[in-house]
């Protein structure tokens, strides 16, 4: 190891110790300090700074030791079912991802149980996207609001939450689709979509800008449905509609963000044809793929989404191979 190396592994070092203490400050979720990958550090560290010696060991250590610890932070909305569940499943099994903070208007069994399984997932509920009042609730959970304590950093923000449209639509497929006709469609079914689908992205995001950290990366699950190219079919009004303005604010976004100052990159990601209870219908519809394989999917597109990309939309391609989508 060259001295150029040594320097570099000790400034690594110092920048992973900042963040592990900030981080730790504001957890509110360990429950486990002592098998906590952010706790332990944090815990050495505290009983080391009495000592100059100490901190340069410990340091010595952080630099020396082989890269092993992750420090990112995800935040998933809509994660008691569907894709946002196995999302924090697959995104807790990635090493280099810490904390997945699970949000959810009200947790499910399987959530709960994913939890409580699993020390990285941390549950907030009480997270309804399309409330004024989100910014708020999601200040004070992520100390957004406060400078008394450090904020929590986010690494990657997976805007999931969505639907077709209002849930008494949504009985089955059927009874869905035929609600968004140009014979049916209603302004209160427009706006129900677009208040999900594109404001809740575009809100949260805001809310959250604080914590959004540089080379960080926020996705927004878009849909095919959304793509103006590929509508050969029409109907959905809301759906489509409320998609495609969900791309339009998600490269807007990325616009935005790519500034040196911010430096976070922003995609918008198909996750193809899920089965989840996303139609209504409890019922497998053909062609709908295992959740398991459109999340992987999913979560290698999130891979592509770079600074170099960013303002990208991408089909997840079900784990077979990550593709652009036309807009
Ligand atoms: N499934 C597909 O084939 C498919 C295809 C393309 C794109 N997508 C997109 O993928 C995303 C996830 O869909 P999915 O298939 O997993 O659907 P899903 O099983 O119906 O799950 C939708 C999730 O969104 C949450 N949600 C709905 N309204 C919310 C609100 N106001 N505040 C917070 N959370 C809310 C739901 O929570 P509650 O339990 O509280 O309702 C649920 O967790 C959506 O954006 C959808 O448009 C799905």
């Amino acid at each position: 190891m060259t001295p150029e190396m040594v320097v570099n592994r000790i400034n690594d070092a110092m920048k992973i110790a900042n963040d592990v203490l900030q981080r730790h400050a504001a957890a509110v979720i360990c429950t486990v300090p002592s098998l906590c990958a952010f706790c332990q550090p944090h815990l050495a560290l505290k009983s080391l700074k009495s000592s100059v010696f100490s901190i340069s060991s410990y340091l010595f250590c952080l630099a020396f030791a082989p890269p092993t610890m992750s420090l990112k932070n995800a935040v998933i909305t809509g994660a008691n079912r569907g894709l946002g569940l196995e999302l924090c499943r697959q995104l807790s099994l990635d090493e280099r991802y810490q904390t997945i903070y699970a949000l959810c208007r009200k947790t499910s069994p399987e959530l709960t149980e994913l939890a409580s399984k699993n020390q990285k997932i941390g549950i907030v509920d009480g997270v309804n996207v399309t409330d004024n009042g989100v910014g708020i609730k999601l200040g004070s959970f992520f100390r957004t609001d406060t400078t008394d304590e450090p904020i929590i950093p986010i690494h990657l923000l997976i805007h999931n939450a969505g639907a077709y449209g209002p849930p008494k639509d949504c009985v089955d497929a059927q009874a869905m689709y035929a609600s968004q006709s140009l014979e049916t469609i209603t302004r209160e079914r427009m706006r129900f979509a677009l208040e999900l689908n594109t404001l809740a992205p575009l809100f949260v995001t805001q809310a959250l800008l604080p914590n959004l950290q540089a080379t960080g990366k926020v996705i927004i699950i878009s849909s095919l449905m959304g793509s103006i190219r590929d509508n050969t079919a029409g109907a959905h009004y809301g759906y489509r509609t409320a998609k495609a303005a969900a791309n339009m604010v998600g490269k807007t976004l990325a616009m935005d963000l790519k500034s040196p100052e911010r430096q976070i990159a922003v995609g918008m990601i198909h996750p193809g044809f899920v089965a989840t209870g996303f139609d209504g219908g409890k019922k497998r519809r053909e062609g709908q793929r295992d959740v398991d394989v459109c999340v992987k999917g999913v979560l290698q597109a999130v891979d592509q989404v770079t600074l170099e990309t960013t303002g990208c939309f991408l089909h997840g391609g079900y784990g077979e191979g990550v593709r652009p989508l036309d807009w």
